[in-house]
Parts: structure tokens; C-alpha cells; sequence
């Protein structure tokens, strides 16, 4: 075979099995640069215009909102950080995304001041978390098909519990003696059973990712060992977030559970959760008038009823917007941008 000949095949080859990963990907964000690009504007204007709506309305956002937000400034700086001190093909010369972290800044600040006022309770018990942006470490991985369980799932679980178990991690308890990151046995428990599923699932996720946030990680050379076990429980946990997502999204049953599926795993560095095609569905359910509310499911019984299972914390603001699922689309929009703009 002449030299020629080799290149042809060899490039031939290449471009099969880049064709055989988009395929087996869905679609990931391996796409042509005019695409990418096309999406990260769209995907920047939508949340300029989301971050807008809760300008306006700061004062009726509530914590798990707040929580959304501070996950999208995260984002938002690790991305400024990233098109300032690397040498990206894009810059970013009127600092676009860093004013937009900033006016999260100030919308998440004055919210709180509200939620201090009327909910002093709850405010300080989840202060930590809410009062600076959210950041996290980024570590790109496949999700692990053999982790995934198909059998006995249980998606059942006592919200007020599980926010006692956060209040303790966070040592926000009202015990004089609490203390961060001192936990129980039953919270252990809780957190840690592995036939989880739906809400319940993506709670104990969040609550080892604020645990890590926090340092309750040891970072002592003999603990490398403890840390690899918290990597093999993330896997288990997004593995199988995924298969609810891939779920949730084959019968439209729950957007703010997508969300919140698509967001904590992508944050971590899961980008099977970063299809162009999830994204694009985001994107339209978009109202007018910048948020998210529940105009954009379509309801069947089904649906219905699935919802009215999850007893969440939401908070209806103006025109139907919600504030949950609003905050939860401004931290998956954030990821997206990022890695668009990569
Ligand atoms: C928000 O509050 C923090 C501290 O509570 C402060 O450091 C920061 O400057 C405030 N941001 C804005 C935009 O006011």
C-alpha cells in the first residue's frame, strides 16, 4: 500500500469512529464550530433574559431558587475564568459573562435579605450554601452502564428528614453542638442506600456534593483511598441519574427533575448529560417573559399524577414563573455555555 493510500484509510478510519461516537452519544458537544457557536449564542441570550426576569423580581425568589443561581455564577466565573487566563479561541472582551455572574451576585444578595426577614429559620440553616457562589470541581467521566440498577427502585423518601440530614452536614442544626460535617447514622443511611431513584436519587447526590463543598472531605495523603470511594459513589449516583433522565425525558414527565438531573451530574464533569437535543428542548420551554414555569409540560394523567407525588419547594412568582425549576434552568444553561464556549 503506498504511503498515499494509508493516509486515505487512516483518516478513514478516524472519521468512522468519530461518526460511531456521535452515534453512540446521541449527541454530545463534539460538534462543527459554526453549530457550537450558533448554540452558545442562543444559549447566552436565553439566560441573559432569565437572569433579567429574577432582576425584577429578586424580592420572590426563595432559597432552592437562590441555590440554582449560585450554581449558574459558578459556572459562569469558572467559564470567565477560563476565556482570561487560557489561551481560548474565544475571548470575551466586554465581559459579558463575568457582569453576569456579578448581577446574580447582587440578585441572589438581595433575595436573601428578604428570606432573612420572613424565614429566618430556614435562612440560617441553609446560609452556607446560598450566601456565595457555588463552585465545584470539575472532572471529566463517562457514566458507568454496569452501576446502573434496574431493580427495586424506590423514589419514596421524608423531605423533612432529608433536610434535617442537610442542616447536620452543614452544622446548622439547632443544637448547640452541631457541628459541620459530624453525621448520623440514620442520615448516612438515607444518603447512602443504593436503590434510590428520582428526587430522591439527585438529594443524595446533592448532599455528598455540599458535603465535598464544604471540606468534609479529608485531604490528608492517607485518606486518597476515601476520596476514590467518593468518586465511585458519584459514578454510581449519576449512572444512575441517567437512567431517570433518559427516562424522564422519553415520557416528559417532570422538567424540573431533568433539570436538576441534567445539572448536578454535568457540574461534576458527566457530559452525557449535555446533549444538543436536551438543550434544545430547555430552550423552548422558555416563556416570554424570560423564566420557566409549568406552561411548558404537557400534562397527560400520568404526568399529573407523578407530579403531585413530589413534595418540593417551589414558589410561584409573577406570571406563573417558578422559582425552583427557574434556578435550576439558570445553573444548566450556565454548564451549557461553558462547555460550549471550551
Ligand atoms: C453580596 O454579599 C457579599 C457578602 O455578603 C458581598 O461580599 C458582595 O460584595 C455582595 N455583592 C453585591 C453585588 O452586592
Amino acid at each position: 500500500m503506498s504511503v498515499q493510500n494509508k493516509k486515505l484509510l487512516f483518516m478513514l478510519l478516524c472519521s468512522l469512529i468519530l461518526l460511531l461516537c456521535l452515534i453512540a452519544n446521541g449527541s454530545s458537544l463534539i460538534l462543527p464550530a459554526e453549530i457550537k457557536d450558533k448554540y452558545a449564542d442562543k444559549t447566552l441570550e436565553s439566560l441573559s433574559v432569565l437572569i433579567e426576569f429574577f432582576e425584577k423580581h429578586a424580592s420572590d425568589i426563595n432559597l432552592d431558587g437562590i441555590y440554582g443561581l449560585r450554581l449558574a455564577q459558578g459556572q459562569l466565573l469558572q467559564l470567565n475564568d477560563y476565556l482570561t487566563k487560557f489561551k481560548s479561541k474565544y475571548t470575551d472582551q466586554n465581559l459579558h459573562i463575568k457582569k453576569l455572574a456579578d448581577k446574580i451576585d447582587s440578585i441572589a444578595n438581595e433575595s436573601l435579605s428578604t428570606i432573612k426577614q420572613n424565614f429566618f429559620d430556614y435562612y440560617i440553616r441553609f446560609l452556607p450554601v446560598a450566601s456565595k457562589p457555588f463552585i465545584c470541581e470539575y472532572k471529566q467521566r463517562p457514566i458507568r452502564e454496569h452501576l446502573i440498577r434496574q431493580d427495586n427502585l424506590d423514589s419514596t423518601f421524608d423531605e423533612d428528614t432529608s433536610d434535617d440530614c442537610f442542616a447536620e452536614v452543614l452544622g446548622t442544626t439547632n443544637d448547640k453542638n452541631t457541628k459541620q460535617c459530624m453525621i448520623d447514622e440514620q442520615c448516612w443511611k438515607m444518603m447512602t442506600i443504593d436503590n434510590g431513584q428520582d428526587y430522591k436519587l439527585t438529594h443524595q447526590l446533592l448532599w455528598f456534593i455540599l458535603a465535598k463543598s464544604i471540606g468534609c472531605l479529608d485531604n490528608r495523603k492517607s485518606s486518597a483511598l476515601a476520596n476514590k470511594h467518593l468518586e465511585y459513589i458519584e459514578d454510581k449516583f449519576c449512572s444512575n441519574i441517567y437512567r431517570d433522565a433518559v427516562t424522564n425525558k422519553k415520557q416528559g414527565r417532570n422538567q424540573d427533575l431533568f433539570l436538576e438531573q441534567i445539572l448536578l451530574c454535568s457540574i461534576l464533569g458527566y457530559e452525557d448529560f449535555l446533549k444538543i437535543e436536551w438543550l434544545n428542548d430547555i430552550l423552548q420551554w422558555q416563556q416570554p417573559t424570560g423564566c420557566f414555569s409549568d406552561m411548558s409540560e404537557i400534562w397527560t394523567v400520568d404526568t399529573k399524577s407523578f407530579k403531585k407525588r413530589q413534595l418540593l419547594v417551589e414558589q410561584e412568582m409573577a406570571d406563573g414563573c417558578l422559582s425552583h425549576k427557574s434556578g435550576l434552568a439558570s445553573g444548566v444553561l450556565a454548564v451549557y455555555l461553558r462547555a460550549l464556549s471550551q
